[in-house]
Order: structure tokens, then C-alpha cells, then sequence
């Protein structure tokens, strides 16, 4: 099968960890006999560098007519002025809201092998295989109205948590789906004793959950959802929530796995947009940033973004035993002791790859 795929490297690391996994996916569509055109974009500080703007009209069309988005990292301290006119992190905001993935994928999962690079008590961790569902496109991020002014004499800024049912249906729906191939859990998070929002949220999830009657459905509280991740992780499956708390309980759940350099994560929109079939557009990445302090010394993890294209394989080109293929690589690789810095070796990011690669 013949796939287009949009690069977006970005800043950073970003370009260092990109590169591994387009060796990796090289590999793949030789030993498999399928074609990946690849085609390299700008998105972040290089195209502010570049044109002025974080993501030009141009680049987005590009991303949209391809069939799945590969991204790095982005950012960096020289694009962090507060005040300047755009900043790399709104490339992928509009990115994202472009591409309409508001299903935001961060499956987390704790290797055996690594269990000591985690700051958590080893039987906490055992058994934690997590897979959190984060919307993407609404909340807090995006919400109208969004301002800044002078009232009163005083500065005021304002953002707005606003989700219309049909965009919690869409997600909570993804997370039933999901969880139904799994250990048949949802976790739905909320702050439904405060906000709005959330008790909209409570109340479709809760009609969803109806009509899933094999899969258990529980509301949990932000609040007490930060805490279980650390207190009790095994106990979760699939957990989904909105925008903002996703953002924030990620960054936390990905503590569990040792480092951040190990998670991808896929974003998709809407199912049947190729081929009439399940695949999704998809933008994936690692969740990790562009880690300024080590761009450009070749010892960053690839692992993370190896992973995405995993996740990409499974959900844009519905190519599951190549997806597998490349994630019993990694975990081989990791069991019989490959490591980059972060996970206390000192293999280099293209070391790291080629422990991958010969395992494929
Ligand atoms: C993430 C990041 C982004 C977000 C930033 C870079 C805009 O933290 O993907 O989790 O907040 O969504
Ligand atoms: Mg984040």
C-alpha cells in the first residue's frame, strides 16, 4: 500500500528523533513491501525564523491533503517572548484545530526492565498499562471568549472552558470503543462539583456509559484522578477527559513509565476519512518538548516519536502487524538493556535506533 506522510521536525530535538523514526518506518516498508512518501514541512520557531509565522496556510493544506502528520517538538528560549506576535506552540494549536484530531491517544505503560527509573515504589507500578484519551480541539484552550483588556482601571484576561455535548460525545464514545479491547474500564474526569462544563460532561458520559453495558463507567474528580494516578495507576484502563486536565495528568502519568522520552501519543479525528474503513487522519508525536538543553548532541531518546509511528501504522493505515512489530522491537531492545541517557545509559539516539532496527 502507498501512504503520504507530512514531517513536521520541528524545533529542538524535534528533527533528531523525527529522522530515527523515518529510518524505522524505511525499514518497515521495505521488509513489508509498502510506499511511504515522506515530505518535510516547517511548524514552530524554525517557520517563525522562517516567514514570520508559526504554521503558514500553505503548510496546514499540506498536512490536511496527507494521509497522517509525523511531528517532533516544538519551542525553544529563543521564541519565548511573551509578548511576540506568535509562538511555536500556536502552530500546533491551530494544527491540531486544523486537522480536527480531537482525540488526543497517550497510552501508558510501565516496562518491566524500567521499573527502577521510576521515582514511584516499584509495587505500584506493576502491571500499570494506561490509556488516556485527552480532547484535543475544545476547552479551555480554544474557548471563546479569549482576551486580554483594561477594565476598571485593572488589566483583566480572560479564557473559557466551553464544550457543546456533541464534542464530549464524540471522545467518551472513542473511550468506550477503545476500552471494549481492553480491560473494559473508563475513567471519565471531571470537576462536575464546580464547573459547568463538567457536569455537562458527567451527564453525557453517563448516557453513554448506558449504552456500553459491558464496559465499567466511573466519574472521578480531577482532584482525586491526580492522586490515584500516583496512589493506585494499576487500577486504571482507559481514562478520557477534557483538554486542559488531560494536558496536566499526562505530564503526571508519564512520570509512571521512568521517562518522558519513551511515550508517543496519536490524535485523530473523525473515523472513515480514508479508504471508507476505520483509519483516521492522525497527527502523532511524542509527548515530550524539544528539550533545548540537549538539541543538537544526538543522545535524545527516539523512542517516543518510534512509538507514534507505531500508533500511526495502527490508526491512520490500519496496518496492525507492522504496528506490532515495531512495538515487540522496542520492548525487546529495552528488556535486553538498550538505554539512552535518560533511562541511564548511554547509547546515542541513533544507537538506540539500530538496537530497534535489528530487532524489527
Ligand atoms: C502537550 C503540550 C502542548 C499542550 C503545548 C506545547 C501547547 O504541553 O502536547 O501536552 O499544552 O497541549
Ligand atoms: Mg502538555
Amino acid at each position: 500500500m502507498e501512504f503520504n506522510i507530512t514531517l513536521l521536525p520541528g524545533d529542538g530535538i524535534g528533527p533528531e528523533v523525527v529522522n530515527e523514526a523515518v529510518r524505522v518506518l524505511d525499514v518497515i516498508s521495505g521488509k513489508y513491501k509498502h510506499s511511504f512518501n515522506f515530505q518535510e514541512r516547517l511548524m514552530g520557531g524554525c517557520s517563525i525564523d522562517k516567514s514570520g509565522k508559526s504554521i503558514t496556510d500553505e503548510t496546514l493544506a499540506d498536512c490536511k491533503a496527507s494521509d497522517a502528520v509525523l511531528f517532533g517538538a516544538v519551542g525553544g528560549p529563543k521564541w519565548d517572548d511573551p509578548n511576540a506576535k506568535d509562538r511555536p506552540e500556536r502552530g500546533l494549536l491551530a494544527l491540531r484545530k486544523g486537522l480536527g484530531v480531537f482525540a488526543n491517544l497517550r497510552p501508558v505503560k510501565v516496562h518491566p526492565a524500567l521499573v527502577d527509573r521510576s521515582p514511584l515504589k516499584p509495587d505500584r507500578l506493576t502491571g500499570v498499562d494506561i490509556l488516556v484519551l485527552r480532547e484535543l480541539t475544545g476547552g479551555l484552550y480554544f474557548g471563546q471568549p479569549k482576551l486580554r483588556e483594561v477594565k476598571d482601571g485593572h488589566e483583566r484576561a480572560v479564557d473559557t472552558l466551553e464544550y457543546y455535548d456533541y464534542e464530549i460525545r464524540r471522545i467518551v464514545s472513542l473511550a468506550f470503543e477503545l476500552a471494549k479491547g481492553r480491560r473494559k474500564k473508563v475513567t471519565s474526569v471531571d470537576k462536575a462539583n464546580v464547573l459547568e462544563s463538567s457536569r455537562l460532561w458527567r451527564q453525557v458520559a453517563t448516557q453513554i456509559g448506558k449504552e456500553h453495558p459491558d464496559v465499567e463507567l466511573n466519574h472521578v474528580l480531577v482532584d482525586t484522578a491526580s492522586m490515584k494516578l500516583v496512589a493506585a495507576p494499576a487500577s486504571m484502563d482507559v481514562v478520557v477527559t477534557e483538554n486542559m486536565f488531560g494536558d496536566i495528568l499526562t505530564d503526571e502519568a508519564s512520570v509512571l513509565a521512568g521517562s518522558m522520552g519513551l511515550l508517543p501519543s496519536a490524535s485523530l479525528g473523525e473515523s472513515g476519512l480514508r479508504s471508507g474503513g476505520e483509519a483516521r487522519m492522525g497527527l502523532y508525536e511524542p509527548i515530550h518538548g524539544s528539550a533545548p538543553d540537549i538539541a543538537g548532541s544526538g543522545i535524545a531518546n527516539p523512542v517516543g516519536t518510534i512509538l507514534s509511528a507505531a500508533l500511526m501504522l495502527r490508526y491512520s493505515f490500519e496496518l496492525e502487524s507492522e504496528a506490532c512489530v515495531i512495538e515487540t522491537a522496542v520492548e525487546q531492545a529495552i528488556a535486553e538493556g538498550a538505554r539512552t541517557t535518560d533511562l541511564g545509559g548511554k547509547l546515542t539516539t541513533r544507537q538506540m535506533t539500530d538496537e530497534i532496527i535489528q530487532r524489527l
